[in-house]
C-alpha cells in the first residue's frame, strides 16, 4: 500500500517531501569531518521550511563551515512557516533589474502576505554569532540574522530551479551538496552533480539504484549508499494521507498523519564521500555447495537469496539482492552488472549493459526468476 503511495507521488510528480530533522541527524552525524572549511549547498530547499538549512545553520560553528548556501524553488506550493519568520520583501536585495518583478501583481501579493511562499531566493551565511545577545547560539540567532542582515537573503531571478544558470553558479561555489532533491528529477539532479564533479550527500528512493543513469555510477565507484539504507522515512508533505497502514506507521512514530505526515518506504542516502562503512567487510561464513546455490540457466553465475549467505569461497559471479549495496565494500567485491527479476525490466547483464537476459534458474523442474539481483564477484575468495 505504501509503495502504491510512493508510486503515485512519482506519477503525479509530487515532490514536496520535507525531511525530518531526526533523519538528517542520523545520517549526517557520520560525515562531520568532511564539513570543516567547506561550502555547503542545500539546493531544492526552502530555508523557511527546511531542516537541512536548520541543521547546518545551527551547527555552523561546530562543523567549522566556511559558508552555507540554500536555495528555494518557487514551484513549491508549501508555505514557509517553520521558522515563523515574516520578512518585508522591501528590505530584501532583489538584484539590479528587479523593478519589473517588484511591480508585478504576483510580487505585490507576496509582499502583502509577507510570506516567503513561492518566491525563489537564496540564503548565504558565512557566520553565525550570538546576535541577540542571549548567551547561546540557537535558532533565534539564525532568525535574527535572516531578519536583520540584508546581505544574507536575496531573490533569485530564475525560479530557484537547480538547473538555472544562477543556481549553477552557486553549485560551482559549493564543496558539498546536501539535500533531498525532487524525486521526479533525480536522474537529472545526479547528472548535474556528476557534471560539476561535486561531493554530495542526498536522499533518494531505493528504486533509483536501478536507473540506467545511476547504476553505472555505482559500478564505477562514483556513487554509493550512505549509512541509512532502505529506511521508511516519514516526511511532512502537503498531500492527504488516507492509507490506513501508512497512517498507523506515522502514528507509531509519534506523529499525526492529519498534520500531513506521510511514510515513504525504501529510501536511502546517496553519497560520494568516503565513509567508514565502505571499508567494513561483510563477514562471510557460508561455504559454497552446488546443491545449495543454484546456477542460472542463462548466465554464468550462482544465485544467492540473502546477503549473509554469500559463500566465502566462491570465485565466480554471484547474483545477490540489492541490499548488498547497503554493505558494499569495493575492496571486498566487484560489481559486474545488474540482472532483474520477473517484476522489472532488464537493464542488462555485464559491464556494458549489452546482455538482455533476465536471470533465471531451474529448481525442482520449475524455472524461477529471482526478484532482483546485482551481480558481484568476491575479489578475495578464501579456500579453507
Ligand atoms: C523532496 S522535496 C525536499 C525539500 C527539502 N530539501 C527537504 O528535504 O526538506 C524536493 C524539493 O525540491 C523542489 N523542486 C522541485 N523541482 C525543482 C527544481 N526544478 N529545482 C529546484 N527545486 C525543485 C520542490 O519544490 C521541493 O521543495
Amino acid at each position: 500500500m505504501a509503495n502504491k503511495n510512493l508510486n503515485a507521488a512519482k506519477t503525479a510528480k509530487k515532490d514536496e517531501f520535507y525531511t525530518q530533522m531526526t533523519d538528517i541527524e542520523r545520517e549526517l552525524q557520520h560525515y562531520w569531518p568532511h564539513f570543516r572549511d567547506k561550502v555547503v549547498l542545500c539546493n531544492c530547499d526552502d530555508p523557511y521550511e527546511s531542516n537541512f538549512f536548520k541543521y547546518f545553520a545551527l551547527r555552523f560553528n561546530q562543523l567549522g563551515l566556511k559558508k552555507l548556501i540554500c536555495t528555494c524553488f518557487d514551484g513549491s506550493p508549501v508555505q514557509g512557516n517553520e521558522l515563523l519568520l515574516q520578512f518585508d520583501w522591501d528590505d530584501v536585495d532583489e538584484g539590479a533589474d528587479a523593478s519589473e518583478r517588484r511591480n508585478s501583481d504576483e510580487c505585490h501579493a507576496r509582499k502583502r502576505d509577507l510570506l516567503p511562499k513561492k518566491i525563489a531566493y537564496k540564503v548565504e551565511i558565512t557566520e553565525v554569532k550570538d546576535l541577540n545577545g542571549d548567551g547561546a547560539l540557537d535558532l533565534a540567532d539564525v532568525q535574527y540574522l535572516l531578519k536583520n542582515n540584508k546581505n544574507v537573503i536575496s531573490l533569485l531571478k530564475q525560479h530557484g530551479d537547480f538547473r538555472s544558470a544562477e543556481c549553477i553558479e552557486l553549485l560551482k561555489q559549493a564543496d558539498i551538496v546536501v539535500t533531498n532533491p525532487p524525486f521526479s528529477l533525480f536522474r537529472e539532479y545526479i547528472g548535474q552533480l556528476m557534471q560539476y564533479e561535486k561531493s554530495f550527500i542526498i536522499m533518494g528512493r531505493m528504486s533509483a539504484l536501478h536507473y540506467s543513469e545511476i547504476f553505472p555510477l555505482i559500478m564505477q565507484n562514483k556513487l554509493w549508499c550512505g549509512f541509512n539504507f532502505n529506511i521508511s522515512a516519514v516526511y511532512k508533505a502537503p498531500y492527504e494521507n488516507t492509507l490506513e497502514a501508512n497512517r498507523k506507521y506515522v502514528i507509531s512514530k509519534g506523529l499525526n498523519p492529519d498534520d500531513n505526515y506521510i511514510k515513504v518506504p525504501a529510501i536511502c542516502w546517496y553519497t560520494n564521500l568516503d565513509i567508514s562503512k565502505r571499508h567494513e567487510a561483510i563477514d562471510l561464513v557460508c561455504r559454497y555447495s552446488p546443491d545449495e546455490y543454484p546456477h542460472y540457466d542463462n548466465y554464468d553465475a550462482i544465485d544467492i537469496g540473502k546477503v549473509q549467505d554469500i559463500p566465502f569461497d566462491f570465485p565466480g559471479i554471484m547474483g545477490v539482492p540489492d541490499t548488498i549495496l547497503g554493505q558494499y565494500n569495493p575492496d571486498q567485491f566487484e560489481i559486474i552488472g545488474l540482472g532483474c527479476g520477473d517484476l522489472g525490466k532488464v537493464i542488462g547483464v555485464g559491464k556494458n549493459y549489452r546482455g538482455r537476459t533476465d536471470l533465471a534458474y531451474t529448481k525442482d523442474g520449475k524455472q524461477k526468476c529471482p526478484y532482483s539481483r546485482i551481480l558481484i564477484r568476491n575479489k578475495h575468495p578464501k579456500q579453507l
